[in-house]
């Protein structure tokens, strides 16, 4: 029998203050909140103003530290979830241990996208389970506004920036990390991607005015194959957690759209009461929408001692993933 489970024993959250409302867009580009709201169930995204992930990553961490009683300079490692990072090099997890005093934690950051959350969990799950380390500091953040293309209507009317934090530390008591369960598939990289920026196509005064350092995405064909991608990714890490969709009190879905959400829920036979959404206030904010979502989740009462919540989360790469926990 296992000793040791991965529990969560802290959690924060920041998101900046700066609200852009679908009135707002109305007035950038050719789109009205009826479409918005319809297609999307967003009503109002956060946008940095002078923040930066750091910034956001480090009040996240803070909240999350204090939350769990854990001090900062014992963390042994640190993993930051992000398609956004400050730079392409010192990671943000670097950054972050700065700010935060973290000087005997390692650092990397990790690129799954916005299944970069449910990745970090697996990770720092095993890092636990090896006996390797025993206080994680996983933080999942994006300034998505920053490759955001503020004149396609097709996708800035998606998007926010945040991010959620979360300490992880081992336990003998039958409780945390169930299962978790990870996929992708890189034949559908072209879908989801920034196409310049990167060292294929470093960024030249071509590629700016082409417009290709911000997201591109083809939604409609994301969609059909999130919604699979989404309700495979919970029906796996159920079973390799031995628990069945009847017996989740909390589903925790990446909030991407609405309606990719009461899809996967039906898919599942998850009633919709027992669905976290908090899409109409903060938008997709990639792997950051999941880890905000269990914050306030457990915040609200909704995830509570002996609750059994599955996250799951979709996104470029394609990358998918499921994690169950049981609180
Ligand atoms: O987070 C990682 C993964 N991401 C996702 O899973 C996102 C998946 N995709 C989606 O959520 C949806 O596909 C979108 C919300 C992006 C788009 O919704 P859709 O129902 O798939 O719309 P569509 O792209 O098929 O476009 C339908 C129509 C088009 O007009 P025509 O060609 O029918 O005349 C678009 O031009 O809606 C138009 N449209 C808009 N109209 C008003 C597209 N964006 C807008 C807009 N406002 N913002």
């Amino acid at each position: 029998m296992r000793k040791v489970y991965a529990q969560i024993s802290g959690l924060g959250m920041y998101v900046p203050a700066r609200v852009l409302t679908n009135a707002d867009l109305e007035r950038m580009v050719d789109t009205s909140d009826a479409w918005i709201t319809q297609r999307t169930g967003i009503k109002e995204r956060r946008l940095v103003e002078k923040e930066t992930l750091t910034d956001l990553a480090t009040i996240a961490s803070k909240q999350a530290l204090e939350n769990a009683k854990v001090r900062s300079e014992d963390l042994d490692l640190i993993i930051v979830s992000t398609t956004t990072p400050d730079m392409q090099f010192p990671s943000t997890s670097c950054l972050v241990q700065k700010e935060i005093g973290a000087k005997n934690a390692a650092c990397f950051d990790l690129a799954a996208a916005c299944t970069g959350f449910i990745y970090a969990l697996g990770v720092a799950n095993q890092f636990i389970l090896s006996g390797t380390y025993k206080n994680i500091l996983v933080i999942a953040g994006e300034v998505l506004s920053s490759i955001t293309d503020w004149k396609d209507r097709s996708t800035c009317v998606l998007f926010g920036d945040g991010a959620g934090a979360v300490v992880i530390q081992p336990t003998t008591e039958k409780r945390g990390i169930i299962s978790v369960y990870l996929g992708a598939d890189g034949n559908f990289a072209d879908f989801l991607k920034v196409p310049a920026g990167g060292s294929r196509l470093p960024a030249s005064k071509e590629t700016v005015e082409k417009r290709q350092h911000f997201l591109k995405m083809k939604g409609n064909e994301t969609f059909k194959i999130a919604v699979r991608a989404m309700g495979e990714a919970a029906e796996k890490a159920l079973s390799l957690a031995g628990v069945s969709a009847e017996e989740v009190d909390c589903l925790i879905p990446h909030q991407a759209n609405i309606r990719i959400i009461h899809s996967v829920a039906k898919r599942l036979g998850i009633s919709e009461d027992k669905v976290f959404v908090n899409i109409d206030r903060y938008g997709n904010m990639s792997s950051a929408s999941v880890a905000v979502a269990l914050y306030e989740a457990v915040e609200q009462g909704r995830i509570r001692e002996g609750t059994i919540a599955a996250l799951i989360a979709f996104g470029s790469g394609f990358t998918w993933g499921g994690c169950v926990i049981r609180w």
